[in-house]
């Protein structure tokens, strides 16, 4: 499997949940997987269970530990918002060079499969000049869309798609991981995605209970991944 970017219509989507799914199959399986989460916001070094990089970390088997973190997200901001903003709160401003030689340099060195997970949506800024869009332009790995299933998802699943192959992005999958609220049901909103995107593949990830963690939809996902 190539390294893998998950990206989004926007936060608190199922980024985190759907890469660490996806992490725990290919261990499973006796795969080596690794992940990045390079910049989080809305980090409290207080409460790092539930953060991006600890969810990523048991995902993957390793220890929660501030050198792990630091390791896997080495931009971490306070503030809970974008990160241009998170970072100014704090005087500081990522340097997206910075971020993209990290990237690359872990793509390039990982043996096995990889999941670089963005931050927020597609075209959330990372300073002044520079998006996510942007990252992944120059990443060019391919994109696995991580969408939800409340009203609207439609059309901000086929705007993103649009925007990601105005870059010339080779999107890997869509995966809709079902909102909380859903005004039908989840393979009615995986059909219609699937008629408009052009032959991408679409798959619907239901709203598991909390606490249960395995799906077999990881399994499928994990076999389109292979073939992109
Ligand atoms: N299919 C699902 N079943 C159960 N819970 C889910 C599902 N998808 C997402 N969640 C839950 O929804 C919340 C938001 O998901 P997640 O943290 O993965 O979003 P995200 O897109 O990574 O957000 P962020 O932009 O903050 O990185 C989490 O509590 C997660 O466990
Ligand atoms: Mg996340």
């Amino acid at each position: 499997m190539p390294a893998i970017f998950v990206t989004s219509t926007g936060t608190d989507i199922g980024k985190t949940f759907v890469a660490a799914g996806l992490i725990r199959h290919l261990r499973r399986e006796g795969r080596p997987v690794d992940a990045l989460k390079p910049v989080v916001s809305g980090y409290d070094s207080s409460v790092v269970e539930t953060s991006d990089p600890a969810v990523l970390l048991e995902a993957l088997g390793r220890p929660v530990k501030a050198d792990e973190i630091a390791r896997i997200s080495p931009w971490r901001f306070h503030a809970p918002l974008s990160p241009d903003q998170a970072a100014a709160r704090e005087g500081r401003a990522i340097d997206f060079e910075e971020l993209v030689s990290f990237s690359r340099h872990a793509v390039e060195t990982t043996t096995g499969a990889l999941f670089v997970e963005g931050i927020g949506g597609i075209m959330v800024p990372l300073d002044d000049r520079h998006t996510v869009l942007d990252w992944m332009t120059v990443l060019r790995i391919p994109p696995l869309l991580v969408v939800g299933g409340y009203l609207g998802t439609i059309s901000h699943t086929l705007t993103a798609l649009h925007v990601l192959a105005q870059r010339k992005l080779e999107i890997a999958a869509v995966v809709v991981s079902e909102s909380e609220r859903n005004p039908v049901a989840l393979d009615e909103t995986v059909a219609s995605i699937a008629r408009f995107s052009d032959g991408i593949a679409v798959v619907g990830l239901p709203r598991l209970p909390a606490g249960l963690v395995e799906h077999p939809v990881f399994a499928q996902i994990a076999a389109l991944l292979a073939k992109s």
